[in-house]
């Protein structure tokens, strides 16, 4: 995948209070956040037990991620692990660890581990194909010509 940033700075956080990109933490403290991330506004991360972003992850405009679900009272540690892509409007759930390089499709409700290199999506988040496969059929769609 093509470098996104050719100069990425850490954004200042401060609970409660939107980035300068407007998306926003709860409980900073809990939030490790690795380099070259990519954050779509109105996405909401609450880290108050923990929530690790690893490096070159992109997650779309108005995205959850929850360590933390009083609804139906979860808790637990997020990982989001080294370049996966959150599609928008995705939620993921307390204690979920999506793999390096995975793919979560819009709209997803991602309530199981997803293992890395993998493509899920949907309400709840189910396996579709790998991210070799998406490639490969992704590159037969173009003509020859093109
Ligand atoms: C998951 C995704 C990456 C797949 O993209 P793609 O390579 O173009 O693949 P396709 O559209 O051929 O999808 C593969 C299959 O999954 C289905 N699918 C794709 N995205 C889906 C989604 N979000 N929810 C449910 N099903 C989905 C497709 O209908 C297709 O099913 P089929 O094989 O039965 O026809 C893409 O659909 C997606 O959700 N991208 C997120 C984009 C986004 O959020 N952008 C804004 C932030 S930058």
């Amino acid at each position: 995948m093509a470098k996104r940033f050719s100069k990425w700075v850490a954004p200042e956080i401060k609970h409660g209070k939107p980035t300068k990109w407007n998306w926003l933490v709860l409980y900073p403290d809990g939030l490790k956040l690795g380099k070259n991330t990519d954050i779509g506004a109105y996405t909401l991360i609450v880290a108050k037990y923990g929530v690790e972003i690893g490096d070159n992850v992109q997650i779309g405009s108005h995205c959850s991620v929850y360590s933390y679900s009083t609804i139906d009272d979860k808790s637990g540690k997020v990982v989001l692990g080294d370049n996966c892509r959150i599609g928008t409007h995705s939620s993921i759930m307390p204690g979920i660890k999506i793999g390096e390089n995975a793919i979560i499709g819009a709209h997803s409700f991602v309530n199981k581990d997803v293992p890395a290199n993998s493509v899920f999506v949907g309400v709840p988040a189910k396996f579709i194909c790998s991210v070799d496969k998406l490639y490969k059929k992704r590159k037969a769609k173009i003509p020859a010509d093109h």
